[in-house]
């Protein structure tokens, strides 16, 4: 692609102008952006720039490994793997409001970036995946696609208490084309093509209380859930897919006893932006097996549910 080509050379000139020899720190989440915006400065300033990836406890199974694999094998850039679960699960213990759970991730979030910055000898240049959309947006919905601490996590007050300057190499773009410009400088399409995740992780997919026990039965569900889109080819098609796991308990039966345990909702949806959703139209076939292997794979579930709300009035999220 020509035109990506012409604005990546472009791009990568003008943060060697804005950063100079400074430094800069990036929050790598995995998602689209954040992997974009790292790659890129990458190229423009090499060492100066350090990635932080915090695994919050709340990733998807396998994903940090996967993640960290990922830029660790295709690109040799600073990466520190923060593993802060317990910290973050700690502190989310006996919480929840969503919007709480909210603010305490955001704020750790903060505090450990802060952490590993000052590890490093600190930092002049905050980097962030901020899209166009972003900017335009960043006061009418809670979180979007994309990953800023900023907006993310809506918390501000980073870049000022740390005395940093941001460096937005995507700030003019919209989503596809941040997608054709990972193309071009080498993405693997598997990563370009993700769905979005949020920033509170599995945190807004658990409703109510967390706790390990549930986060783990909730990522066995999950990876069933998504290895089944991606068997019947259907993973393009949607804009975001995840499993909840309910906060209630339900009796069924298996060989001769009885059951009590767990139930949990699909989510699929349609979007262009993430502003508005329709639900995906799974065919009952789909969905039928889909259940019979989630309830056969994974202990813990015993009832499946679709939840087949278009946003409005729902959320993409349960919470
Ligand atoms: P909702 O649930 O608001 O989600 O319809 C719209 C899009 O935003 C994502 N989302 C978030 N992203 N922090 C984020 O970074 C959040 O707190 C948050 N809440 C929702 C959601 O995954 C969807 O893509």
């Amino acid at each position: 692609d020509w035109t990506m080509d012409a604005y990546r050379d472009e791009a990568v000139q003008r943060i060697r102008d804005q950063v100079g020899d400074g430094k800069v720190i990036c929050a790598l989440s995995g998602g689209v952006d954040s992997s974009v915006a790292a790659v890129l400065i990458h190229e423009a300033i090499g060492e100066q720039l350090t990635c932080v990836y915090v695994d919050h406890g709340l990733m998807r199974k396998a994903e940090s490994e996967q993640v960290v694999g990922m830029f660790r094998e295709h690109y040799n850039l600073p990466l520190i793997h923060a593993d802060e679960s317990e910290l973050f699960l700690g502190k989310l213990e006996g919480v929840s409001d969503p919007e709480t759970k909210r603010k305490i991730i955001g704020g750790l979030f903060i505090d450990v970036f802060e952490k590993y910055a000052k590890q490093i000898g600190g930092a002049d240049f905050l980097a962030q995946g901020t899209l166009y959309p972003d900017v335009i947006e960043s006061v009418s919905f809670s979180g979007g696609p994309s990953v800023t601490i900023k907006s993310h996590h809506n918390v501000g007050g980073l870049p000022e208490r740390m005395n940093m300057q941001l460096v937005e190499p995507l700030r003019e773009l919209f989503k596809d084309e941040v997608r054709a410009l990972g193309r071009e400088l080498g993405l693997p399409d598997s990563f370009i093509g993700r769905h979005p995740f949020p920033g509170p992780g599995l945190a807004i997919r658990c409703p109510g209380e967390i706790t390990r026990a549930k986060l783990d039965i909730l990522r066995e569900a999950d990876a069933v859930y998504i290895d089944q889109i991606r068997k019947h080819g259907l993973y393009d098609e949607i804009w975001q897919a995840f499993v909840a796991i309910l906060p209630v308990r339900t009796v069924g039966v298996m060989g001769d006893g009885r059951t009590y345990d767990f139930a949990c909702a699909l989510r699929a949806v349609t979007s262009v932006d993430g502003m508005t959703a329709d639900y995906y139209p799974f065919t009952h076939e789909f969905l039928g097996e889909t259940a019979t292997r989630i309830i056969n794979e994974v202990p813990g579930i015993n009832r499946v549910t679709y939840d087949i709300t278009s946003k409005p009035p729902g959320t993409i999220e349960w919470e």
